[in-house]
Parts: C-alpha cells; sequence; structure tokens
C-alpha cells in the first residue's frame, strides 16, 4: 500500500473570531481545534502529517505538541491550491494524499477512511454535502451523466450553477503524483485572485479521472469554525455525541445536555452522574459510582461504589472502592485513597496517602502526609507541611484518633493506635498507645468580675 500524507490546511487568520488567538488554537472540548484534526489523522493511520500555518505560526507550533508534525510556513495566503503548493515538494511520487482543514475539527476516521479508499491511479475522492442554503461554498458541477465535471466557486459561479445545493467540503484525497502535476497549473485568474484547489477537479475530468463522491455520516463532520458562535453550535454537538456514548457504556445522565467531557471518560455499569459535572483529560470512573452536581474531576480514577458528592474539585488522583467524598472537596494532585475512606465538606488534600477505612470528615488540610488504616481526623485538622522555604511529610500510623482542631507540624510521625488530644499542636514524634495533648492547661478561677463599662 502506497503511503497515506496528510496535509491540514492552517494558515487562516480567522478574524471572525475577533482574537489575538489563532483561529485554530481555539479549543473545542478542552482541546485546540487543530489537535482534533491531527488526532484523527493518526487514528486514520497517516504516515505523515504536513500542516501548513501562517496566522500565529510560532504560536500554532508552540502550543500543538506533536513531534511526529511536518509543520510548512505559507509566507502570504493565496489560496487552498497556493496552500498545498506549499506541501508539493515534501510529497512521494506514490503517496495517497489527504487534505483537510485545520478549523473544521469534528472530521472523523470512518468518513475519511471510506475517501481514501476512492485514491488511485485513475481515480480521487472528494467529500460533498448537500445543503438547503450553499451560500458561499463551492458548488459542484455534474454532467448529463451525473459525473462531476468541476467546482465553482460561490463568487463566480452563473445564476444557475448558484441553483445548486450539493457543495464542496474543501476534504479531498488524490494521489501526489497528480497534484504534483496538476497544481503547478493552477492559475489565479478569478473572482478573488486566489489559487483554488477545487480547480484540480476540473483537470481531472479533463484527464478522465474519475471523481468519486461520498458524503458524510453527519453533517457537523464538516462543519467549519468560522466565529465563537459556530464554535459553540460544535461544542453541544460534540458534547452530547460523548453523552450518548456514556449513557450507552451503563452511565445514567441526569441531564445529558448538562455534562462536559473535556478529554476522555471511561465509565462502569451503573454509574450516576448528575448535572454540570466537568470530567477533564483522562478520568476512569468504576461500577456503580455516583457522581454529584457541579463536580470537576480531572486526571482521576475512581473505584467501584464510591460517591463524589456535589461541588468537589478532584485533581490527579486515585480514589479506592467505596468511598464517601466531599461535598465541597478538594482534591489537590497526588492522592491515593484505599477502599472505604471518607473525605468531607472543605477537606482539602495534597500528596495524601490515606490507608482503608480512613476518615477525614471536615474542614481540614491534609497534604504530604501518609496515613494509615482506620485514622479518624478530626474537624479543622491542619497538617503543617510547609515552613516558608521546604516541605515536610507526615505520617500517621493505623488506628491512630486525632483530635479536632489540631496542628500537626510537619516532619512528625505519629505512631499506630495513639491519640491526640484536641487543640494540639504537635511538634514531637508521638509513640504508638500515647496520649499526646499539647494546649495551654485551662485554669478555672473562681469569682472572675467581669469587664465594666466606663
Ligand atoms: C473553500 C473551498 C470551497 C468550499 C469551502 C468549504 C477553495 C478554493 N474553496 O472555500 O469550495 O466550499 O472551502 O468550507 O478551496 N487556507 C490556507 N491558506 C490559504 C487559504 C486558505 O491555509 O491561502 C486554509 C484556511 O485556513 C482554511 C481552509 O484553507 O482552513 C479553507 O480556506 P477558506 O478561505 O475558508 O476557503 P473558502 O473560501 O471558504
Ligand atoms: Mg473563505
Amino acid at each position: 500500500m502506497s503511503p497515506l500524507h496528510v496535509v491540514i490546511l492552517a494558515a487562516g487568520q480567522g478574524s471572525r473570531m475577533k482574537s489575538s488567538l489563532p483561529k485554530v488554537l481555539h479549543t473545542l472540548a478542552g482541546r485546540p481545534l487543530l489537535q482534533h484534526v491531527i488526532d484523527t489523522a493518526h487514528q486514520l493511520g497517516a504516515d505523515k502529517i504536513h500542516t501548513v500555518i501562517g496566522h500565529g505560526a510560532t504560536q500554532v507550533q508552540e502550543r500543538i505538541e506533536d513531534d511526529g508534525i511536518h509543520w510548512v510556513e505559507q509566507k502570504e495566503r493565496l489560496g487552498t491550491g497556493h496552500a498545498v503548493a506549499q506541501v508539493l515538494e515534501h510529497l512521494p511520487e506514490d503517496a495517497r494524499v489527504l487534505v483537510l482543514y485545520g478549523d473544521v475539527p469534528l472530521i472523523q476516521k470512518p468518513t475519511l477512511a471510506t475517501l481514501v479508499s476512492h485514491v488511485a491511479v485513475n481515480s480521487l475522492g472528494l467529500l460533498t454535502v448537500t445543503m438547503d442554503d450553499p451560500t458561499g461554498y463551492g458548488r459542484i458541477v455534474r454532467d448529463d451523466r451525473g459525473r462531476v465535471t468541476s467546482i465553482v466557486e460561490h463568487k463566480d459561479a452563473s445564476i444557475e450553477q448558484k441553483a445548486i445545493r450539493e457543495v464542496n467540503t474543501g476534504i479531498l484525497a488524490v494521489m501526489a503524483s497528480h497534484l504534483k502535476t496538476w497544481i503547478p497549473q493552477l492559475s489565479n485568474e478569478n473572482a478573488q485572485g486566489e489559487y483554488y484547489l477545487t480547480d484540480i477537479i476540473a483537470m481531472a475530468a479533463g484527464e478522465k479521472i474519475d471523481v468519486a463522491v461520498n458524503q458524510p455520516q453527519d453533517l457537523f463532520e464538516v462543519q467549519g469554525v468560522n466565529n465563537r458562535v459556530q464554535l459553540a453550535e460544535l461544542e453541544r454537538w460534540f458534547q452530547r455525541h460523548q453523552a450518548e456514548r456514556l449513557m450507552l457504556a451503563g452511565a445514567s445522565l441526569a441531564d445529558p445536555d448538562r455534562v462536559d467531557v473535556r478529554g476522555n471518560l471511561e465509565v462502569g455499569t451503573d454509574v450516576f452522574i448528575d448535572i454540570n459535572a466537568v470530567f477533564e483529560g483522562n478520568v476512569k470512573i468504576g461500577n456503580n459510582v455516583r457522581i454529584g452536581p457541579g463536580c470537576v474531576i480531572r486526571d482521576t480514577e475512581v473505584g467501584d461504589g464510591t460517591e463524589i458528592k456535589a461541588y468537589s474539585v478532584i485533581e490527579s488522583s486515585k480514589i479506592g472502592e467505596n468511598g464517601q467524598i466531599g461535598p465541597y472537596a478538594r482534591f489537590r494532585p497526588g492522592n491515593e485513597l484505599a477502599a472505604n475512606t471518607k473525605v468531607g465538606n472543605f477537606v482539602e488534600l495534597k500528596k495524601a496517602v490515606v490507608g482503608e477505612g480512613s476518615k477525614i470528615s471536615h474542614l481540614s488540610y491534609v497534604g504530604d502526609a501518609t496515613l494509615g488504616a482506620r485514622v479518624n481526623v478530626g474537624a479543622g485538622t491542619i497538617t503543617c507541611n510547609y515552613d516558608g522555604a521546604n516541605k515536610y511529610q507526615t505520617v500517621i500510623g493505623n488506628g491512630v484518633f486525632v483530635g479536632s482542631n489540631c496542628s500537626l507540624v510537619a516532619p512528625v510521625t505519629i505512631a499506630p493506635e495513639a491519640t491526640i488530644g484536641a487543640g494540639s499542636t504537635i511538634t514531637r514524634d508521638v509513640a504508638d498507645h500515647e496520649l499526646a495533648v499539647a494546649r495551654g492547661r485551662q485554669r478555672n478561677i473562681a469569682g472572675w468580675e467581669k469587664p465594666k463599662k466606663h
């Protein structure tokens, strides 16, 4: 099989976005538009991806992390044909070439696989759609036997041609050898003074090369982004699509239109996700998990049977089975919770390892800490992990009871089964089974005279 080279056109400025950010860096489901197209090209098994950039070229290159991309700069924007011309010398003669647009983010692999299957020495693949209002698009002109003979841009079209409702999506697939013959022959004598890639269709027809047309499964696949209204439409469509995938995988959604997945979310069965949950990065959720309303969960694994209650924010953590988290819990990165743990309201965790059955139920900060099993951390307890310059560890053994409102000044170790009296500031290690109390002794003064107002 001849190699597959993908050419992504992304040199446009996107002035209608009204933004200092190049258009293709605006995000859909948390990923730049261009990244969606690149990811699809990879899925398709592209041997090489050439991306034509112009406006904000360095910004685009910096933002898109992909060593596999061959960046090509188009210094002046002289049309889609001129853009492809910049890549010509990098295309092997025997390659199949697929042209995609950086601002058409939702094109899907099956549609492209069909298109590419039409590429041969005597045929090329062209993706078209039929629209109720074709204004602005290139029209697909066919002869009386239905064969495609050319594409006419809207501004160059006659009145009869303007009535054609089948339009060019811009996406096509063709042998590199043909591009190398046709592209240098393009002229810019047209209404826009541009080198139109679309003019190669008439050249193909002239050489009796078959133009094999197919249409996408869904119109959204070929919808371009020109302004923020269109971007929002595509975002909603994409999110709805993902919500349906989650439901079919076994998750009930309180409202499929009020869940956002910005990355990859894997769900088990009998999962329930309440409204306005946001998932970012790679999130994996086990069976029988409940996610409360307004939770934000990023790069996290949640074990079977765990409940994350309303408005919890969880980042880069691993939560075991049958946990009870939140409401209003905040997990900064690096936590690992064993099974049956409880982390309640207004608790912040960071780099905390929490053993089986341990509880941190209310209003605490636990950071850089290792807790064994069956530990109980009382309300308002703080691990003082930072001295202003360095971070230190707090280690708490199995079965330790920490009373409310304690400060554990790290580095400090509390051995198994020890008890810390409420309100203590612990600065020294505590041995197993000891009770440590570190607070001012209470004095009760009898007959105390209350101060009087002057
Ligand atoms: C193009 C097609 C038209 C089709 C429409 C679909 C041509 C001549 N016309 O028109 O038939 O119906 O797309 O949306 O191809 N670009 C560059 N460098 C350039 C010019 C464009 O990289 O010099 C990129 C743009 O960033 C964009 C894409 O190519 O991603 C399409 O360019 P655009 O100007 O939007 O093409 P249209 O005139 O809309
Ligand atoms: Mg245009």
